[in-house]
C-alpha cells in the first residue's frame, strides 16, 4: 500500500532508482573510459571534437524530447515530466547556431550510431512507453552529474566565453541544485508504478541506452581521427588559441567573427598557398625540362 492508500505489487528488486543505479554501473565506467570521452576529461577537446558531439546529441535530445512530449500523460512517465528543468533540445539549438551559424541544421552530421539511437527512442516511445523512463535517466541523470564537470573542461580547453555561450546545453538554468533536484527525480522514478518484469525490463533498457551512448562516442573517435580530417581538426585548435572569444568579442561579434566564420578565412588561406605551390612546382618542372634540352 502506497501514501495514496493505492495497492502497489511486492517488489523483489527495492527502489528503481537504486536499482537503475546498481544496474549501470559497469556500463557507467565502461562509457567513462571510452577513448571520447577520457581525452575529452584530459581536456583534450578541439572544436571540431565537440561540434560532433553537440550534433549527435541534439538528434539524441530531439527523439528523446519527441517522445516524451507524446507520453507526458502515460502513468509510466508522468510522474517524472520535466520540461522546463531538464528539456535540452533548445540549449542545443542555440549552441549549434552558434557553432555552426545559420544553416547548423543543414550541417550538423548524424553518424550511423547516433541513427540506431535515435530510431531505439523511437521504438521505445511508440511501442513500448513504459521504458522511456530509462532513457531519460541515463541522459539527463547524467548531464546534471558529470556533465557540470565537462561543461568546464569544454569552457577552458575551446576558450568559450564566461558569459556561456556554446555551452547553454550544461546550463540548467531552472534547475537550482542539482542534487536535490536529483533527489526529487529519483523519488518520482520510485514512485511509478510498476511490476517486477517490467523494473527488470527498464534496468535492461538503462544498460541498453549507455551502450548506444557508448557507440555514439566511438563513431565520433572514429570520425575524429580520420586522416583527412586531421588537417582540419589542427587548423581549428591552433585557431582557437589564435582567438580568446571571452576578450576579443562581445556578445554579438562573438557570433559573427566566431569559429565558422574563422574556419572559412583559413580554409581560404590555406587553398591560396596550396595552389601557390601546385604553381611553383609546375613552373619548375618546365625549366628544369628546358635546361635540360
Ligand atoms: C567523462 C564521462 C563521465 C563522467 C566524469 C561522469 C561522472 C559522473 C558522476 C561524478 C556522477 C555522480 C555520481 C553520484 O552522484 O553518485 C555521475 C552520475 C551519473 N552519470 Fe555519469 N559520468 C560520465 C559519463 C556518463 C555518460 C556517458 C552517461 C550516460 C550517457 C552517464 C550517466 C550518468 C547517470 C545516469 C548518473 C546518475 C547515477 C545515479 O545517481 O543513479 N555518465 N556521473
Amino acid at each position: 500500500m502506497d501514501a495514496q492508500g493505492t495497492l502497489r505489487a511486492e517488489s523483489t528488486l527495492g527502489d528503481l532508482s537504486e536499482a537503475l543505479k546498481e544496474a549501470t554501473k559497469d556500463v557507467h565506467v565502461q562509457a567513462e573510459n571510452t577513448e571520447f570521452m577520457r581525452n575529452f576529461q584530459k581536456g583534450q577537446v578541439s572544436l571540431r571534437d565537440f561540434k560532433l558531439v553537440m550534433s549527435s546529441l541534439y538528434y539524441i535530445y530531439e527523439a528523446l524530447e519527441e517522445e516524451i512530449e507524446r507520453n507526458k500523460e502515460h502513468p509510466a512517465y508522468a510522474p517524472v515530466y520535466f520540461p522546463l528543468e531538464l528539456h535540452r533540445r533548445a540549449a542545443l539549438e542555440e549552441d549549434l547556431q552558434y557553432f555552426y551559424g545559420p544553416s547548423w541544421k543543414q550541417e550538423i552530421p548524424c553518424p550511423e550510431a547516433t541513427r540506431r539511437y535515435v530510431e531505439r527512442l523511437q521504438h521505445v516511445g511508440q511501442q513500448e512507453p513504459e521504458l522511456l523512463v530509462a532513457h531519460a535517466y541515463t541522459r539527463y541523470l547524467g548531464d546534471l552529474s558529470g556533465g557540470q564537470v565537462l561543461k568546464k573542461i569544454a569552457q577552458k580547453a575551446l576558450h568559450l566565453p564566461a558569459s556561456g555561450e556554446g555551452l547553454a546545453f550544461f546550463s540548467f538554468d531552472a534547475v537550482s541544485s542539482a542534487t536535490k533536484f536529483k533527489q526529487l527525480y529519483r523519488s518520482r522514478m520510485n514512485s511509478i508504478d510498476m511490476d517486477d518484469s517490467t523494473k527488470a525490463r527498464i534496468l535492461e533498457e538503462a544498460k541498453t541506452a549507455f551502450l548506444l551512448n557508448i557507440k555514439v562516442f566511438e563513431a565520433l573517435q572514429e570520425m575524429a581521427s580520420r586522416p583527412e580530417q586531421n588537417g582540419q581538426l589542427n587548423l581549428e585548435k591552433s585557431e582557437l588559441r589564435k582567438q580568446d572569444f571571452s576578450k576579443a568579442n562581445g556578445p554579438t561579434s562573438t557570433r559573427e567573427n566566431g569559429p565558422k566564420e574563422s574556419q572559412k578565412q583559413l580554409a581560404m588561406g590555406v587553398s591560396f598557398l596550396r595552389w601557390a605551390l601546385i604553381f611553383s612546382v609546375a613552373v619548375l618542372s618546365v625549366a628544369v625540362g628546358l635546361y635540360a634540352l
